[in-house]
């Protein structure tokens, strides 16, 4: 049975990642087989394979090598251990993290992988592999803000950085569904248009225009929260333009880690600042499958519209990562074993 896996063997670009021929993985007794069909690509892949982000919260724990690499895929169950009661052969799942933090136990780029049960979730019919893989891990993240760190309602105003994204485009649906009015923000003409199937109100080219100034006269009472997936070039310069008990969320770091922040400049109107990590929000199986079917429920009802960019081969999954480095994609690439 030929089965391949991207491999680095060291932190670097693009050119480090190789296609193997690796053995199909063994099962444990509670170990599911999956037959990838469709890999999600995350942000947090190009991260990992770079290094440098995650060596800083690893806390000097050494990364062991060959690394494969990925954290999401959804396929066909193949195989099933001694132990497993909730998944047969012939199953449609998907998966996004394992056990630990999400730079911990990578490795679905891969044709097959030996999954736990308790990773899994199953796929509803009318939901695509592909969508599935687009949205399992940044729906989630979408999910941890819009259901525990802050609930948009009717009237709101929330400012969306990069609001043509993975994990930015399923907030803007999400928040335009619950009533919010959404400015959002882009990096170029092609995903101005994107973000506006999106279902933002407002759009800020914040590459060419001072998104600052722009939000303020949106906005002249105050955001009622900020969501940033940006980070250094986007977070600081937003916590003012939040209104009285505004919230500012951060999520991530596509241009670089956010500076640390001074809690005594919160007061002056009584502000939250939050950081989102998806980990702890499906943790448990319980919670994980309580996630995801809300998520596969919104994507069935079409709140939530994944959209699949492009589809690459796997083999050619150091071209995906260019891709998304260069900031070359909306919604999501899969990339298919
Ligand atoms: N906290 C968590 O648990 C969690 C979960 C999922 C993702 N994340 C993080 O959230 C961030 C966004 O994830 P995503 O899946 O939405 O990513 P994505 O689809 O790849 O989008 C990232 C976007 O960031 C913008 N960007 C700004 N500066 C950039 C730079 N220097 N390089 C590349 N892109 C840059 C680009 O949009 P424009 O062209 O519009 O500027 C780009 O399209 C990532 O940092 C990811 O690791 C965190």
């Amino acid at each position: 049975m030929p089965n391949h896996a991207i491999l680095i063997y060291e932190n670097g670009g693009p050119e480090v990642m190789r296609l193997e021929s690796v053995p199909v993985p063994e099962l444990a007794p509670n170990e599911v087989l999956v037959h990838h069909q469709a890999i999600g690509l995350n942000f947090s892949d190009i991260n990992v394979r770079r290094g440098g982000f995650y060596k800083m919260i690893r806390n000097g724990l050494e990364v062991s090598f060959p690394l494969g690499l990925g954290n999401e895929a959804a396929g066909i169950v193949e195989a099933v251990g001694d132990a497993v009661t909730d998944f047969k052969p012939g199953d449609p799942v998907a998966y996004g993290g394992m056990h630990g933090q999400f730079f911990e136990d990578t490795g679905a780029y891969c044709t097959r992988r030996a999954v736990p049960e308790d990773r899994l979730v199953s796929i509803p019919d009318g939901v695509s592999f592909e969508e599935a893989a687009a949205v399992l891990l940044k729906g989630s993240t979408a999910s941890l803000i819009i259901n525990k760190l802050h609930t948009p309602n009717a009237g709101d105003k929330i400012l969306i950085h990069t609001a043509a994204s993975g994990v930015g485009s399923l907030l803007c649906q999400w928040a335009n569904h619950l009533g919010a009015t959404v400015i959002g923000t882009v990096g170029s003409p092609a995903k101005a248009e994107i973000a506006k199937q999106n279902g933002c109100h407002h759009i800020i080219s914040y590459r060419e225009t001072d998104f600052v100034k722009e939000v303020a006269s949106l906005a002249p009472e105050g955001l009622t929260a900020v969501y940033d997936g940006v980070g250094k070039d986007t977070f600081h310069a937003s916590i003012p333009l939040l209104g009285q008990f505004g919230k500012a969320i951060n999520y991530g770091n596509a241009s670089g880690p956010v500076a640390p922040i001074d809690v005594q400049l919160l007061a002056v109107r009584s502000l939250s600042v939050a950081r989102a990590g998806v980990t702890g929000h499906i943790g448990t199986k319980d919670a994980l499958r309580k996630v995801a079917a809300e998520l596969f429920e919104l994507v069935h009802k079409r709140v939530l519209r994944p959209r699949i960019e492009k589809v690459y081969d796997l083999k050619d999954a150091a071209d995906a990562h260019r891709d998304a480095e260069a900031a070359r994609y909306s919604g999501s690439l899969i990339l298919k074993p």
